[in-house]
């Protein structure tokens, strides 16, 4: 680290992840997206501080909310944003991930933000490029700016995150949603729970440094917010469980789960949602307990932020150059 960077409030190059990084880092990102929060919810939304930089959306896995949600953070900073999807690269035609981020890299972008199917594929990517990279999803790896936006939401809602318990219920082991969450939640120091059928746990989820349960009534027990999986059955090698109908009887969300959590918890889901399989449709709804809606709003200010910080964290002159 030069001396630099040492006082910078979040002295990294990419966002790789949630693990490894300081309470002190989290609260400076969710700081600086608060200050978003109130610009998107006037009609004059743009900020000038990603004026002429270059942000590169490369995705190599479908995403609907995301990778809008990064678009328009982008362009709310008046940054020029390219979006390329697999689909119509030549990625297709056999190009390897590398030579496609080499590819990139030389036409100087500022901000890669990744999507990619393979976990640590971000990581690699990064470790090739001149540019900052932000993972916006990894395989079942970390998926930062999700946990960034599920901590704004609950800040927002109950004022802390620190002695609060935090159920996260249903498909752990493909998570990444997960994963980003615990390291996150738990470094900020709520209480966090995990609840799944064993099928769906990772091996030796109690090294995590929380709480396992395989019984959703037990594990919602008293909790303050309940945060939903989706099951993602596009990385299911096998049968993890019996049938839907079963699933989502015993780990659905429904009323009566509900009820067992405090009276005031708070419903999360990272979308998108399978209605009737991993949460009942009017339970998503409720627009009194569900904070689904506004995880997506906090999700365009947590990425404004974050493609702000980096960008300011970018040497201001090319070492390609030199
Ligand atoms: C999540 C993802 O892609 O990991 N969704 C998202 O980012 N909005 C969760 C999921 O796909 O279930």
């Amino acid at each position: 680290m030069t001396a630099e960077a040492a006082i910078l409030p979040f002295p990294h190059r990419h966002l790789l992840g949630i693990e490894g990084l300081s309470p002190l880092e989290i609260g400076h990102l969710l700081d600086q997206s608060e200050t978003y929060v109130e610009v998107n919810r006037q009609a004059e939304k743009a900020k000038s501080s990603l004026l002429g930089r270059t942000i590169v959306n490369l995705f190599f896995e479908n995403s609907t909310r995301t990778r809008t949600s990064f678009e328009l953070a982008a362009k709310r900073l008046e940054g020029d944003v390219i979006n390329m999807s697999v689909a119509t690269s030549s990625v297709k035609k056999g190009e390897t991930l590398i030579d496609t981020a080499m590819t990139l890299n030389a036409m100087h972008p500022d901000v890669l933000v990744v999507r990619h199917p393979d976990s640590g594929a971000v990581k690699l990517l990064s470790e090739k490029v001149n540019c900052a990279v932000i993972n916006a999803g990894d395989g079942s790896h970390e998926h930062p700016t999700q946990a960034l936006l599920d901590a704004l939401t609950i800040r927002r809602r109950k004022g802390r995150i620190a002695g609060l318990t935090i159920a996260i219920c249903g498909d752990i082991v493909h998570s990444r949603v997960a994963r980003s969450n615990i390291h996150l939640l738990t470094t900020m120091g709520a209480r966090v729970r995990i609840v799944a059928p064993r099928t769906l746990l990772p091996t030796a989820a109690d090294r995590f440094g929380v709480e396992v349960f395989t019984d959703m009534r037990e594990g919602l027990d008293g909790c303050d917010i309940i945060m939903m999986l989706r099951l993602q059955t596009e990385r299911m090698h096998g049968n993890f469980f019996p049938s839907i109908r079963e699933y989502f009887k015993f780990f659905g969300l429904d009323y009566e789960k509900v009820a067992l959590a405090k009276p005031d918890a708070l419903i999360m889901h990272p979308g998108p949602m399978n209605r009737g399989v991993e949460i009942d449709s009017d339970v998503a709804d409720d627009f009194g307990r569900s904070a689904i809606r506004e995880q997506v709003e906090m999700g365009v200010a947590v990425r404004m932020a974050v493609l702000q910080i980096l960008a300011a964290n970018l040497p201001s002159t090319d070492p390609r150059n030199l």
